[in-house]
């Protein structure tokens, strides 16, 4: 099997993608950076959308053993940005003409939590004439909240699977009800049966994981049929329980270009979804956003978090954008996405093209 014939597919098998996972000559890598290219060129466009990102709380109920801000970790300062300042990060998003908001939060299924939420998503669809898009990231909740959110105007939904392999899940959550891998699928299908745009990943080289196992998750993906993709390299955070295999992590380096191939391969496999050039790219390489832009990413999304909290949500080491103003971060994000070539798609929601063609 060569690359050329590889790439002609209409379908990858699990070997075919371990192999394109696994390319280490430097020009079949290029043939395949240049396909993924290519095809995001025709079909969605090389254009890029911001998210502005709002991190809303670091305040969790879950204790994920990868995360900084799993709720036994008791370094971590806990915040909630208050709604007036949601609201105006907001309104910053709405005059810079983002198009969408992203609210991610530490999980919490309180009733108080649940409202506060659907406040904010009716109050931003009011300050911004219901032309802000709204994407939500706050964990697994009931269908009936989702149900709430959904027709307050949010309208896309973030869940990560963090891994498709029941096995690894188990390995990098504790096993208890409140980390239950089949809940987490039961979310991503009520997700969509409420009407979402729904968006799912996982986080690419983890302890334990084999090229195999991204390959299957890149078939997850695909089964599921999902309409946005969000996935970046595992980073070992010192306050986590993971912490303790990082002499079985491979160098960072190859983490973040297995992820960067993990992408190509993905835009290949699902030419009109939404796929994040995840932050976590750039706490390993300065251009990290940019590589994931030219392998196929089309969705950025730049800091809106008021400053001083930003050092209450470190789910990783070397975290970018710790000081940064949001009107920083948009600036420094345009010069990039310009140097990688690709226009920004200010004022629209730039929904995935892939759910629009279902519906
Ligand atoms: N390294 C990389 N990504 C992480 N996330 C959480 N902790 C880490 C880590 N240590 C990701 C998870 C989660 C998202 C919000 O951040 O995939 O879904
Ligand atoms: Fe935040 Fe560059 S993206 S400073």
């Amino acid at each position: 099997m060569n690359i050329d014939e590889i790439l002609n597919k209409e379908e990858f098998s699990r070997a075919d993608i371990i192999y394109l996972l696994s390319l280490s000559n430097q020009e079949e890598k290029d043939k395949l950076a240049a396909k993924a290219y290519e095809v995001k060129k025709q079909y969605i466009g090389n254009i890029v959308y911001f998210r502005g990102l709002i991190e809303y709380s670091n305040i969790c109920d879950k204790d994920c053993l990868y995360c900084g801000i799993r709720k036994e970790n008791d370094k971590v300062d806990r915040y909630v940005v208050s709604d007036e300042e949601v609201l105006e990060a907001a309104k910053f998003a709405y005059e810079n003409k983002y198009g969408s908001i992203v609210i991610q939060s530490g999980e919490l299924e309180t009733e108080n939590f649940i409202n506060k939420i659907d406040n904010l998503i009716k109050k931003i669809k009011e300050l911004s004439n219901g032309e802000l898009g709204i994407t939500l990231s706050c964990g697994e909740q009931t269908e009936e909240v989702y149900k709430r959110w959904f027709e307050s105007g949010a309208h896309r939904y973030l869940l990560r699977i963090e891994s498709s392999n029941k096995r690894l899940y188990e390995i990098i959550h504790p096993i208890d009800p409140l980390h239950n891998f089949e809940r987490r699928l039961d979310c991503l299908k009520s997700l969509r049966r409420v009407g979402f745009q729904v968006g799912t990943g996982v986080m690419i080289g983890l302890p334990f994981q084999s090229v195999g196992d991204l390959a299957d998750d890149l078939l997850f993906l695909k089964a599921m049929d999902v309409d946005m993709v969000g996935m970046g390299p595992y980073i070992e955070h010192e306050d986590t329980p993971l912490y303790q295999f990082k002499d079985k992590l491979m160098p960072k380096t190859e983490r973040l270009n297995l992820a960067l191939r993990m992408i190509a391969v993905l835009r290949i496999m699902m030419k009109d979804i939404n796929i994040a050039s995840a932050t976590a790219l750039q706490a390993i390489d300065g251009v990290g956003r940019e590589k994931g832009i030219k392998l196929g990413a089309n969705i950025i999304m730049p800091n809106l978090t008021p400053t001083k909290y930003r050092e209450g949500y470190q789910l990783y080491e070397d975290k970018p954008c710790m000081d940064e103003e949001a009107a920083d971060c948009m600036n420094c994000l345009e010069a990039r996405i310009h140097l990688a070539g690709d226009k920004i798609g200010y004022g629209e929601w730039g929904d995935s093209k892939h759910f629009d063609g279902r519906k």
